[in-house]
């Protein structure tokens, strides 16, 4: 079967690969990648078509006698690229425009969470804000001011009193940073705890419960500076143990996927919980309708089940069907490597030394993310992460010490990478 896959990070890398290893897999076309699937064997290449171009990329599956499209960034998710594809009978994975407003709108999010009973923070919903400013006259308490819409994981700002708060509010609905995005506010309540990335692949109707993860979503070291799409995870972590990830199931996923059946959605896809690990219990900071990157990355180097087969079943609402996911037992870390200056501004283009040696460390793999390949065939950074570099070990420690050591080949000028990936489970 040929495959698309959509999107250009670690994550769309870390897909094709894992596709690419699937029996039944024959080509899988990435639109439109980056440098690493463009260099990651025969069955891989990448085609110049970009995300949101929906009339282009269904030209492509149908004169490409495509089988299956997955879609990795909640971009052309929101914008209804499930739906165009399905429209053409073509067979695409992932949640369609009205399922994927889980991620896109976090006012719909709050209001499922809230028909399921599902925890989360105690908040309000502004469309206005002045109102929103006039709430928290008698608050001078920690809060959370979250835009409603899609903000490339800029929109939230946590704070730790009334002025900030203020000051977030005025950049979202005066300053418009964030267009229409910000047309709705959310002001929720700051909750204290580990955070945790549990996803779950459901067709509508069956949960298939992934390994948990854990991200690291601020840029420096102790988890310091501002925040990011993320700088680094692995997988599993004992902040979820057996009993928790039950009770997430149970609690979080199974009522979630009643109240989109109630409010007559159909999720069909990759749900990905951000959860705080409260005191008390787990609460959902927000839903994603996509793998994470980097989550994506450690979560399939572990997994053995061929992803083809569980991408199929999801399509065709069989997943009751699946035998249990298998997975490999060892710890993945996977340390992101970005450009200089990320997460503000930074400059593109500077040749990428030791991908070879890299390649080298056994039990690691280098997924790529900002990066491009010249004609004279030299890789070069371009974009603010820029590889994602994945070990795995018999430990946690094992784990980080092989991210780490093909971390070490790698050199370009303003390479950094947080040197701490995975310690939050060594001190836990
Ligand atoms: P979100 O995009 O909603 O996941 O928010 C991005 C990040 O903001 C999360 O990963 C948390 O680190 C932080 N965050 C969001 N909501 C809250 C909250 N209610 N309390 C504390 N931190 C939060
Ligand atoms: N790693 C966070 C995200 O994918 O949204």
């Amino acid at each position: 079967m040929n495959i698309l896959i959509i999107g250009s990070g670690g994550r769309e890398h870390a897909l094709a690969w894992k596709l690419a290893r699937s029996p039944r897999a024959s080509r899988v076309f990435v639109a439109p990648g980056n440098a690493g699937t463009a260099t990651d064997g025969n069955d891989i290449e990448n085609v110049s078509i970009k995300e949101t171009d929906f009339p282009a990329l269904i030209k492509f599956a149908k004169d490409n006698k495509i089988g299956l499209t997955v879609v990795g960034p909640e971009v052309p998710l929101c914008a209804g690229i499930v739906d165009a594809f399905q429209a053409e009978q073509l067979r695409i994975f992932g949640p369609n425009k009205l399922a994927a407003r889980i991620e896109g709108s976090k006012v719909f999010c709050k209001e499922i969470l809230r028909k399921g009973s599902v925890p989360t923070a105690i908040h309000h919903t502004f469309t206005n804000g002045n109102d929103a400013i006039q709430f928290l006259k008698d608050r001078d308490i920690p809060i959370v001011v979250k835009a409603d819409g899609l903000a490339a994981g800029k929109g939230v700002f946590v704070c730790s009193d009334r002025s900030e708060s203020i000051d977030a509010i005025l950049r979202i609905t005066k300053s418009r940073e964030f267009g229409n995005a910000g047309d709705r506010i959310i002001l929720e309540e700051r909750l204290d705890g580990q955070e945790a990335s549990v996803l779950a692949i459901t067709d509508g109707a069956t949960i298939l419960t992934l390994q948990p993860a854990q991200d690291h979503k601020a840029a420096y070291d102790g988890d310091t500076g501002p925040n990011t799409g993320g700088m680094g995870a692995y997988s599993p972590t004992p902040i979820v143990d057996d009993a928790t990830l039950h009770w997430i199931e149970e609690h979080i996923f199974v009522p979630t996927l009643h109240a989109l059946k109630r409010s007559d959605v159909v999720f069909r896809g990759v749900l990905y919980a951000g959860l705080m690990l409260t005191k008390h219990e787990p609460k959902v900071l927000e839903y994603n309708a996509r793998f994470g990157d980097p989550e994506c990355q450690p979560l399939l180097m572990r997994l053995k089940t061929d992803l083809l087969d569980i991408f199929e079943a999801t399509i065709d609402g069989t997943l009751d069907q699946l035998s249990p996911l298998e997975w490999d037992s060892r710890t993945a870390v996977c340390v992101v490597m970005a450009s200089k200056g990320y997460p503000e501004s930074y400059e593109k283009g500077f040749p990428i030394r030791g991908l070879a040696e890299a390649a080298n460390i056994s039990d690691t793999k280098v997924f790529h993310a900002g990066t491009a390949i010249r004609e004279d065939g030299t890789i070069v950074s371009n974009g603010g992460r820029v590889l994602s570099v994945t070990g795995l070990g018999n430990s946690v420690s094992e784990a980080k010490l092989a991210a780490y050591t093909a971390v070490k080949c790698i050199r370009w000028d303003g390479a950094w990478c947080r040197k701490d990936i995975s310690d939050k489970a060594l001190s836990y």
